[in-house]
């Protein structure tokens, strides 16, 4: 890549331990990305709060779990910045400086909110904060003027809100963001060992930190194709969460296997058992790297701790700068 490098911001709410999808999703898109682009992976701990203000004791584990898993995938300290959002104050002075600017209805019909008002009855999300969920987003983005924002579909919402509040502020005080882009992630979404969607949840799901008896138990049990009854049954491999995995971890023989499920040849016992050869070769280098980062006792803290005090380097700079385009220098 020519010219200086470009800037990325990405984070993740920290809800403990990660799940194959968001390896496969995420991470690994973020670890290819170390190389070409400064940037910046934030534990998004207020983020967290917007919904689980009640259920805080739990955030400190939770934040240790993710990050650990962050780094067993190989995001590396010395190359990307990983740190706690909460940590840096300044987040909480633009998020508040850019809803002044937000009008009430870009929040009120963005489709995120809406659907999570509506759909998620066993929580209290009638606060102020949950609201303004996408402002803290775009204060995290803007804040170290990222241009390109991996995010997954779900995300895009809250990046078009970022541009238009990005926009706003703009016209209002003169030219200080840039406009960030997204980058969506090609893996598509993976299903959890039901069927249904892979998610923390749902209960369904296979975890980076699993051990090898955990996944194995979980691949064993998992929903396959609900027409092959019998070994020799023709079976339909879209569409079964078995043969998602055999995509991604059988590789070249994929083919084979997709053909041979379909003629009845091989069943889900013996198809199951192909994935999990596969499957331990994929993921035993992280789960082995994820004990070695474990027995360092505090060795996720650290990395947090040294990226907080370069985020907060950043974000001091770019946070003068706003405070005197916003109200001139006898802010600063
Ligand atoms: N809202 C994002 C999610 O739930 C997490 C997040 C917080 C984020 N701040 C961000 C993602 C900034 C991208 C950029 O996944």
């Amino acid at each position: 890549m020519s010219g200086p490098k470009k800037t990325i911001l990405s984070g993740m709410r920290p809800t403990g331990k990660l799940h194959i999808g968001h390896l496969l999703g995420v991470l690994n898109n973020w670890v290819a990305l170390q190389d070409d682009y400064n940037c910046f992976f934030e534990v998004a701990d207020w983020h967290a709060l917007t919904s689980e203000f009640a259920n805080t004791k739990a955030m400190t584990g939770n934040i240790k779990e993710m990050v650990t898993d962050w780094l067993a995938a190989g995001l590396d300290p010395e190359k990307s910045v990983m740190f706690v959002q909460s940590r840096v104050l300044e987040h909480a002075e633009l998020h508040l400086m850019l809803s002044m600017i937000t009008p009430l209805p870009w929040l009120e019909r963005c489709p995120t909110y809406k659907e999570q008002i509506n759909e998620i009855k066993d929580k209290d999300l009638s606060n102020y904060g949950f609201l303004g969920y996408p402002v803290l987003q775009a204060a995290d983005i803007l804040m170290y003027r990222a241009t390109v924002v991996p995010i997954g579909q779900d995300q895009l919402p809250h990046l078009e809100l970022t541009r238009e509040i990005c926009r706003r502020f703009n016209n209002i005080y003169g030219e200080v963001f840039p406009e960030p882009v997204h980058l969506f992630t090609k893996v598509p979404k993976l299903l959890g060992i039901d069927g249904r969607k892979m998610s923390k949840s749902y209960n369904n799901s296979i975890y980076i930190s699993d051990s090898k008896e955990e996944y194995t138990k979980k691949i064993k049990a998992a929903f396959t194709d609900p027409k092959k009854m019998r070994k020799n049954d023709p079976g339909h491999p879209v569409g079964c969460p078995i043969f998602m995995l055999q995509n991604i971890y059988s590789l070249e023989k994929t083919g084979e296997i997709k053909k041979d499920c379909e003629s009845g040849v091989l069943g889900c016992v013996d198809c199951k058992k192909i994935l999990l050869e596969n499957f331990e070769k994929g993921i035993a280098p992280i789960r082995e790297k994820r004990e070695k980062i474990n027995a360092r006792k505090d060795y996720a803290e650290e990395v947090l701790r040294e990226g907080t005090k370069k985020a907060e380097i950043a974000a001091k700079k770019n946070m003068a700068e706003v405070r005197e385009t916003v109200f001139g220098k006898a802010y600063v």
